[in-house]
């Protein structure tokens, strides 16, 4: 929280202008329209991040034209270009395909519009001017903490190695290369000595990746692993997941042939991510294990303070100028940090700070 409000102090205090003049200058009301593009309305994370942008910029004067798009890239692309049509001054993307936006991207150069690529990094084109997430490699860890802390991992043993599975998330969101990585290598111990294993030997990202984050895809990927790999004696003991519908699939999967209702089958660990109420509720009943906290709270305030910057013909500063290569040129970027939540911290980190309500999570 410290560190986000210094980053937000920078962000409001700079005063240099706008690198390459995009944007002009504005006060009083009516400041501008901003056009913000969010990928879908049918996950929770993403409704909670158009409203923060949304109520945020629309509390300093902007106008705001936010669209989902229902993870339909041609639609998304056809936000993008209608919003360039329509002049917003700048542009906020969380892309569905982080590669598919390069023509898009290039207009809104053409036409002086900032970019600021929201929570996913948009990829291939040098038209990105800024990104604003959370440190994707850190939350990755995060994930991998979760499974050594659930798992003991610390007390395992190659003579009695602690059976796992392995999903990633949509392979077209640079995102899920962090979070892959980042709890790849927090686990790459146990299993290089021998104290973790995965049965099915699914381990490439490209093999244990999930197209669009699809849950359903997600669940069945888990049945077929269960028969496949785990009709005999072995007992699956967690699952690195890294999105809350995938662990709620996945869990899924298992109490389907017996896991949590068989004597020696208790329910595998299991993390997640995004913090939704399902998930939470969940881990307060003992199934999922733990989730990772991003505030969007948090990422919809440093988008608007971004914003509000650029519109007034400021260089935001403070930024991480070394950490995101979007295979054409780094993009500075803003990166805010993610909490885990387990059954032990949600009064303190949940409820106590608004994130959900007791009421939402039934309690
Ligand atoms: C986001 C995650 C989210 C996932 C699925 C990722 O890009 O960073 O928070 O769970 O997309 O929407």
């Amino acid at each position: 929280m410290k560190k986000m409000i210094l980053v937000l102090l920078a962000l409001s205090a700079a005063v240099s202008v706008f690198a390459g003049g995009k944007s002009q200058a504005q006060s009083g009301s009516g400041k501008g329209l901003v056009g913000v593009v969010m990928p879908t309305r049918s996950e929770e994370r993403w409704i909670k991040d158009g409203n923060a942008v949304k109520e945020g910029l629309e509390k300093l004067g902007y106008a705001v034209d936010l669209q989902y798009s229902d993870d339909d890239i041609a639609t998304q692309t056809r936000q993008i270009d209608d919003m360039i049509t329509k002049g917003v001054k700048i542009l906020v993307i969380a892309s569905i395909d982080g590669s598919a936006l390069s023509n898009q991207l290039a207009n809104a150069a053409a036409a002086k519009i900032p970019v600021i690529s929201y929570d996913r990094l948009l990829m291939q084109s040098p038209n990105v001017d800024y990104y604003v997430s959370f440190d994707n490699y850190k939350v990755g860890g995060q994930m991998g903490d979760i499974l050594i802390t659930g798992l003991k991992l610390d007390q395992a043993a190659a003579a009695n190695p602690v059976i796992i599975e392995l999903f990633a998330g949509s392979p077209d969101d640079n995102n899920s290369v962090g979070f892959y990585q980042g709890a790849m290598d927090k686990l790459k111990p146990y299993f290089d000595k021998g104290a973790l294993r995965v049965p099915s030997g699914q381990i490439d990202r490209a093999v244990v990746g999930t197209l669009r984050w699809d849950a359903a895809e997600a669940q069945k990927r888990m049945e077929n692993l269960l028969s496949a790999y785990y009709s005999g004696n072995v007992v699956l003991n967690g699952i690195l997941s890294p999105y809350d519908p995938i662990s709620l699939s996945a869990l899924e999967a298992c109490k389907a042939v017996g896991y949590g209702s068989t004597p020696g089958k208790p329910l595998p660990v299991v993390g997640g991510q995004d913090c939704i109420v399902a998930s939470v509720k969940s881990i307060l009943a003992g199934e999922q294990y733990a989730t990772v906290l991003k505030d969007t709270r948090s990422l919809g305030a440093a988008t608007v303070t971004l914003v509000d910057t650029l519109m007034q013909g400021k260089t935001p500063t403070g930024l991480d100028t070394s950490s995101y290569n979007n295979g054409a040129k780094i993009v500075p970027s803003l990166l805010l940090d993610s909490v885990i939540v387990t059954k032990d911290n949600v009064q303190k980190d949940v409820i106590d700070t608004g994130y959900h309500t007791r009421a939402e999570l039934g309690l």
